[in-house]
């Protein structure tokens, strides 16, 4: 077997371990492991790529997995599970990054032979420098509007869509230039400029709320722009790895948006949870009266129902009180109570936030349902518990036509016997609106950092 061959094999284990693991991360049973999986692939595709006879020096390749691994690892361990979604921009804007780098070398490279830079070769790189580059600047933008270093709300240019209207242009172009056979790196450069600037005005002009939908949309640019660089430099597992991170990223961006019942256009082109949004103001929810109760009655509740469910929501994750609510859970099926947790697909800040967070406390995986499997049980529930959940359990979406989330698929708690719902005041969750379900004469509020109150009630509990 040649040495080419051999990295060719090595490339194929590689590229079959991404998608092994690909597939085990649809799960939280075999999420741990689907990682694993997938980083093993990454390292033999590293590996194999050091012997690859093109390697000039390994001393850059050396300095720049140390800078990278060290940085990652670090990151990785530091990020607070709130901070995660500007973390994900954080690295998938490096990786687009790298993909607009890599084309501008590889051009580099080529046009020392004049006339010798092929047709596909150079639409490959075009097409790597011109997305990565969106991906790179977009991400930094979406990254800076989660850190809170960028405006969360919508910056847009007088005359915005005329405006990416040139800017797409010219970028077009730029390429339709350089493709055409007219070779000079300096117009290769402004290009990728002018594409730094697209990225930050599109990106500029969404609103901070909309940014984890923004986020796996150009995690998808980034792939392919990988992919294309794969092209560009013969490697057969940046494109497979490139395809299925384009893939994975475009249908989690069409789910993310299935959920939340907003189109890719509403998101990119419309605010959402800002200025612009038409709200459900207090005044016109009337002056209905809001019960809410202690910790001590509500225990009782909890104590002698049969059945509670748990919806936990994004206010879970800032109280961090994950591993409060496990045991709350754990007292009460000690009582006999038949105990449950529902998972919204959009609940939290990122795809499978809740998940996540549950199985950090090491909820047993045969207690949660994802939405579809348990809306049916809500009308045989004696309690729902809501803890820091707002839009998810909104009613509005099923019964406010005109509501910015009318559609979007909601988890039925108001369909149950009771509601108990736990969050710091009457403030509007994620979407900006008022809940009526906090008004509802079947719903106890129990006002409060989540934390405090699932030990508050846990202790009740234990003394019912
Ligand atoms: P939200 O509707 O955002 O509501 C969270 C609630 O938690 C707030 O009303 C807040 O009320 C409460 N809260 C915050 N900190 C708390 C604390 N320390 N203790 C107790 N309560 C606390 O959350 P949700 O129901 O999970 O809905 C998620 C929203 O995010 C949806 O609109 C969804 O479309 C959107 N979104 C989700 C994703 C993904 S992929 N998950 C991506 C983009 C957008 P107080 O301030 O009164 O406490």
């Amino acid at each position: 077997m040649s040495k080419s061959d051999a990295i060719g094999a090595a490339y194929l284990v590689a590229a079959s371990l991404f998608i092994i693991g690909l597939k085990r991360l649809s799960s939280p049973r075999t999420a741990r492991s689907g990682n694993q999986i997938a980083a093993v692939g990454m390292a033999i595709a590293i590996g194999a790529t050091l012997f690859d006879d093109r390697v000039v020096t390994y001393w850059w390749i050396i300095l720049g997995a140390i800078v990278g691994g060290v940085g990652g690892a670090i990151g990785a361990r530091r990020v607070k599970m709130t901070a995660m979604p500007q973390m994900v921009a954080l690295f998938n804007g490096f990786g687009g990054g790298a993909a607009g780098l890599v084309a501008l070398a590889d051009y580099h490279d080529t046009v020392g032979a004049p006339g010798h830079v092929e047709a596909k070769i150079i639409v490959s790189i075009l097409f790597s420098a011109v997305v990565g580059s969106v991906s790179f600047a977009g991400s930094m933008i979406a990254f800076g509007k989660l850190q809170d270093l960028v405006t969360g709300n919508p910056v847009t240019v007088p005359g915005q869509k005329a405006v990416t209207a040139a800017i797409f242009a010219a970028i077009l172009a730029g390429c339709a230039v350089l493709a055409t056979g007219h070779e000079s790196q300096a117009l290769l450069v402004a290009v990728l400029v002018v594409s730094l600037i697209l990225g930050v005005q599109m990106v500029m002009a969404i609103g901070g709320a909309d940014m984890p939908v923004v986020i796996s949309l150009l995690n998808a640019f980034t792939g392919l722009a990988t992919a294309s660089t794969g092209f560009v430099l013969s490697n057969n597992v940046l494109i497979i790895s490139g395809t299925l991170v384009g893939a994975s990223g475009s249908l989690l961006t069409q789910m993310m948006g299935k959920a939340m019942n907003r189109s890719l256009a509403s998101m990119v082109f419309g605010a959402f949870g800002t200025a612009g949004s038409v709200a459900l103001v207090a005044g016109e929810v009337g002056d209905r009266t809001v019960r809410s109760a202690g910790a001590d009655d509500i225990a009782i509740m909890l104590a002698y129902a049969r059945r509670v469910i748990i919806v936990p929501g994004y206010g879970l994750a800032v109280a961090q009180a994950q591993h409060n609510v496990r045991e709350l859970g754990d007292i009460l099926q000690d009582r006999g109570v038949d105990v449950r947790y529902a998972i919204h697909p959009v609940a939290g800040r990122m795809p499978g936030h809740m998940n996540v967070l549950l199985a950090e406390a090491d909820v047993p995986y045969t207690q949660l349902f994802e939405m579809d499997d348990i809306n049916g049980e809500f009308p045989r529930t004696d309690v729902s518990l809501v803890i820091g959940a707002n839009d998810v359990v909104n009613p509005a979406a099923k019964n406010t036509p005109g509501s910015p989330i009318f559609g979007m698929p909601i988890l039925n708690v108001d369909e149950s016997a009771a509601t108990v719902v736990l969050k710091r005041s009457m403030n509007t969750g994620f979407a900006g609106i008022e809940n009526e379900l906090f008004y509802d004469p079947k719903t106890t509020m129990l006002f409060g950092d989540a934390k405090d109150s699932v030990i508050a009630l846990a202790s009740a509990v234990k003394a019912v």
